[in-house]
């Protein structure tokens, strides 16, 4: 049987594109030196697409491939895909939730560690000699402190776990209260009034765009730390800049920006911001497991079998 045709739009790793090309006829959109040229050659014939979580799918790439069935994210962010146009095509979309959860979740807890304990500071500290000058700085005691938590989906219940086995006390708000031991506030500027550590949890895209904003920044105060393991989108990058340069807020910890991998300039010169390069899932075991998810879902649609993790609004 011929293999089915499918486009690859972000660059993916060998232990998924590999058997991805083992079973199908893979057009790599992404390394094109010519990408209308390969749509008008390839375009009608295309029945699967695989991008990354970051990855934006425009309706206008979709459009250049009428016979599309799946769209397979290599990632539990789909913010980048255009839900409402896909279900109007009756286009599946699928994701790799679970599999990541522990992983981002780990992250989340670390750059609590780092912006509360100072220790990316102390390990500068340690590696330019200054201990052998000074003695090292206080930092800030966590068992006791309180996280909100913006957005309890699956990590953000993960995130709450562990943090609580520090001894924090945790709150969060959402669309709704959940069956859950934590405190609900129902608006995000009571939570960052009553946070010391407010962490950013819930999905991107246009419902939260920018949600993180001036008014949040300054409830959160001179006392808060923003976290963010979710999406750059979701705060107001420029503010956030604006809050640490001032002093409205304490510091940040952010494993995701606005325009990855572009930092603004001022946040690589500040002392109370841990910076990484967008790592929650980026372990071997994890990645590759969602590779293995990414694929069994497009091998299921072909076989004619139900895909294993269709999107929640397209089920
Ligand atoms: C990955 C992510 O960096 O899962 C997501 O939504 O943002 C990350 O796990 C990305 O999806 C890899 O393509």
């Amino acid at each position: 049987m011929a293999q089915p045709d499918i486009i690859v739009t972000a660059p993916l790793p060998p232990f998924l594109y590999d058997p991805l090309k083992a079973d199908f006829h893979c057009h790599d959109y992404q390394m094109a030196g010519d990408k209308p040229g390969l749509l008008a050659a390839e375009g009608q014939g295309i029945r699967g697409l695989v991008q990354g979580g970051g990855t934006v799918t425009p309706t206008t790439l979709l459009d250049a491939l009428p016979k599309l069935e799946i769209i397979s994210v290599f990632g539990v962010g789909y913010d980048g895909v255009p839900v409402d146009y896909c279900r109007s095509r009756g286009i599946k979309v699928t994701n790799t939730p679970d599999v990541l959860t522990e992983d981002v979740a780990d992250v989340a807890l670390a750059l609590i560690m780092m912006t509360g304990r100072g220790f990316v500071r102390l390990n500068r500290f340690v590696h330019t000699g200054e201990w052998e000058k000074r003695g090292p700085e206080l930092t800030t005691k966590l068992a006791g402190k309180r996280v909100g938590i913006l957005g309890l989906g699956r990590i953000g219940k993960a995130i709450a776990e562990r943090v609580s086995a520090l001894g924090m006390h945790i709150s969060y708000t959402g669309r709704k209260p959940q069956d859950v031991s934590y405190r609900f506030v129902p608006d995000l500027v009571t939570l960052a009034a009553e946070s010391d550590f407010l962490v950013v949890a819930c999905p991107g895209g246009a419902a939260t765009k920018n949600v993180v904003n001036a008014g949040v920044l300054a409830a959160l105060g001179k006392k808060g730390t923003i976290v963010n393991i979710a999406r750059g989108s979701i705060i107001d990058e420029p503010a956030l800049v604006d809050a640490l340069r001032t002093g409205t807020i304490k510091g940040a910890g952010l494993d995701v920006f606005a325009d990855e991998p572009h930092i603004p300039a001022p946040l690589l010169a500040m002392d109370n911001v841990v910076l990484l390069p967008h790592v929650g899932s980026a372990t071997h075991e994890t990645r590759k497991a969602m590779g293995d998810l990414c694929k069994a879902n497009l091998d299921a649609w072909f076989a004619g079998k139900p895909v294993l993790t269709l999107i929640p609004e397209l089920a």
